[in-house]
Formats: structure tokens, C-alpha cells, sequence
């Protein structure tokens, strides 16, 4: 099959796009034929030698693909062949930027119906975390208020629609060039943080999702109410001034978990969520995806598109 295969750390140009060996899956997992696969920020910490790193080389990266099952193991209850799905790889998985992955069906759900393959593949990582963040994380709830930080990037893209589809009150922070887009995602107070520091337009919120490095983290201890929380994906809150604000932080790492790809299908399939997708590039072009991805200013996802649907498929 031909893949995108990483032999050793560095920039983008260790992202060689050849032939790879096919996986054959193991009894509890399914193998997929993958339509397409989008790329995160953590791919291209992985690909640097970042984040632990993986050690295996070659290996080949992506965490999130939409395909179809090629084939299940003996133990795989939930799938059959010719199912179309769409999963979150694991950490120690990966293998998404290749014609063919395998995957535990506990990572994989159905595809959403009303979407096409490229579109499906944006969601698993990015829409998970934010499920984690503001649903697990916060419990957030109707009528509540959640700042959020990165509005229009992978992960905020994602939970500015999950704090909507929760009936919140949705505040969320990009660029003067992503106002229109937080806008038409439903945020009731978009703030432009080129031209506005959000701590002198903000307060008493319940909830902060910080989804942007730098010092956003820093400055939202003083917007959050007494009880309220930070959630934070891009480092530790400070357990000082948790304690001064008299509020609650934590900080957590995404996992895989089916049952919220599952949910995700369902408020995607009537509406609610819709994935932003700015641009589909080939697979053998991945490196402009990471370098895309490196500036910290995608909006939305970037997608690498593997395969032609068939013609029965979205
Ligand atoms: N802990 C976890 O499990 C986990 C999971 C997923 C992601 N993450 C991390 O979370 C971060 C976000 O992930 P992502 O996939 O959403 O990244 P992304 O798609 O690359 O985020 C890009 C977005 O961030 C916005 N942005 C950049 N600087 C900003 C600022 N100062 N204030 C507000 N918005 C700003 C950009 O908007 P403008 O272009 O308008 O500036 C852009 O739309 C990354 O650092 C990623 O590594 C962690």
C-alpha cells in the first residue's frame, strides 16, 4: 500500500510518502480502507520527536482517518465488512496517512451519514477533546458560560458547536480573519484578540476551555466565578492561582473512546455539528499540511484525502 512513512525525527521533509506494508488486524481490531485522514498539531510534534516520541522507525503518523472496513478480527462484534466508519487512532496505533490502518473497534464509530469521507475524517481527535474538555472535564451545562480560547481552530471549531448544541452561552476568542466564522458558528460573543484583550470584555464565566498556547492561560484566572473551572489541553493550570481565584483547573490528555464518536455522529447527522474543513490536500502532499498546521493558524481542519469514495458512499 502506499503510506506516508516517518524513518527518522525531523522536519517535514522526513515525511516520505512510499510503499508500506499492509497491517493485518488482530482479533479485537478491524482493518480499514482509509478515504481520507486529517492531520493535528500532535502529528507534528510526533514527526519532531516530541511528545515521548515513538522510537519504532519506520512508523507511519495519523491519528484520525474516515474509510471503509476492509476486513474485522474473530472478536470485532460492532462492524462488518463494507461498513463505512470513521475512528481516532491511538497514541500507540497511529498508522492514519496510509491506504489501509488497523484500529480496535473500541476507536472506531459508523461514519455520520450526512457527511462525505473528508469531512467524517476531521472529526475524531479534535471533536473528541473537546467532548472530553467541556462535557467530561467541566460537565458543562445549559445556561452556563464557556470562554473559549483558539474559537476557530480544530479543537475550538468543535466546541464552540458541543457548547452550543448544550444551549450555553458561547465566548470565544481568533483573529479579526476569523470573526465571521465564530459568527457562523454560533458564538454569542466573539472577541477578536488582536484588537481586544478578552479579560477587559469578560467575566464571571463558568467555564474556560484554553485551547492556544502563550498567555491566555495565564490571563483567565480572573474571568471565571468563584467555582467555575479551567480546562486547559495546551499545559497545566497553576495550582496557586487556582487557589487565589478560589476555582478549579486541570489539564488532561485526549483518548479514544467510541461511545463519543457515536455521540458526535448523531448531533452531526441532525445538524447541530458541522466540521470545518479548510482545505483537502493529496496524500503524497502532506508535508504543506504540517507546515500548514505549524503556524497555528489553520481554521478548522486540514484534511488528507487517500482515496476516492466509492460511488455508493457520500
Ligand atoms: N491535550 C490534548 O489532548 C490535546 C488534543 C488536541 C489538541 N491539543 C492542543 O491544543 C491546541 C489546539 O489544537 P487544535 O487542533 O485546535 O490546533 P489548531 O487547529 O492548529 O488551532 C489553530 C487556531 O488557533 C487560533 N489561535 C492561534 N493563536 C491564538 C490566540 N492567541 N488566541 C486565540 N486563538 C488563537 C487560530 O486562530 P487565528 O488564526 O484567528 O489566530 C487558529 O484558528 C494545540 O496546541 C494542540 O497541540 C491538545
Amino acid at each position: 500500500m502506499k503510506a506516508i512513512v516517518v524513518h527518522q525525527n525531523g522536519g517535514p521533509e522526513v515525511l516520505k510518502y512510499e510503499d508500506a506494508p499492509r497491517p493485518q488486524p488482530k482479533d479485537d481490531e478491524i482493518l480499514i480502507r482509509v478515504m481520507a485522514a486529517a492531520v493535528n498539531p500532535v502529528d507534528i510534534a510526533i514527526r519532531e520527536g516530541h511528545f515521548g516520541g515513538r522510537a519504532d522507525f519506520p512508523f507511519i503518523p495519523g491519528m484520525d482517518v474516515a474509510g471503509i472496513v476492509e476486513q474485522a478480527g474473530r472478536k470485532v462484534t460492532r462492524f462488518k465488512k463494507g461498513d463505512a466508519v470513521y475512528a481516532y487512532l491511538s497514541f500507540e496505533e497511529q498508522g492514519g496517512y496510509a491506504e489501509f490502518v488497523v484500529t480496535k473497534e473500541n476507536h472506531a464509530a459508523l461514519k455520520p451519514k450526512s457527511i462525505d469521507f473528508e469531512h467524517a475524517a476531521a472529526v475524531p481527535l479534535a471533536a473528541t477533546t473537546a467532548w472530553q474538555a467541556l462535557v467530561d472535564k467541566a460537565g458543562l451545562k445549559a445556561d452556563q458560560t464557556v470562554l473559549i480560547h483558539g474559537g476557530s481552530g480544530g479543537v475550538g471549531t468543535f466546541a464552540v458547536q458541543i457548547a452550543k448544541a448544550r444551549r450555553a452561552k458561547v465566548i470565544a476568542t481568533a483573529s479579526a480573519a476569523n470573526q465571521d466564522l465564530l459568527k457562523e458558528l454560533g458564538v454569542d460573543q466573539p472577541i477578536d484578540y488582536t484588537t481586544t484583550k478578552f479579560e477587559d470584555v469578560v467575566k464571571d464565566v463558568d467555564v474556560v476551555l484554553n485551547g492556544v498556547r502563550g498567555d491566555s492561560l495565564a490571563r483567565s484566572y480572573g474571568v471565571v466565578k468563584k467555582g467555575g473551572i479551567i480546562v486547559s489541553i495546551t499545559g497545566p493550570p497553576d495550582p496557586a492561582e487556582l487557589e487565589k481565584h478560589g476555582i478549579r483547573g486541570t489539564s488532561f490528555g485526549a483518548e479514544p473512546d467510541a461511545k463519543i464518536l457515536e455521540d458526535l455522529a448523531k448531533l452531526i447527522d441532525s445538524k447541530r455539528i458541522t466540521p470545518v474543513v479548510s482545505a483537502v490536500i493529496p496524500l503524497a502532499e502532506v508535508a504543506k499540511a504540517h507546515q500548514q498546521i505549524a503556524s497555528q493558524h489553520t481554521r478548522g481542519k486540514i484534511v488528507l484525502k487517500v482515496a476516492e469514495a466509492p460511488k455508493s458512499q457520500p
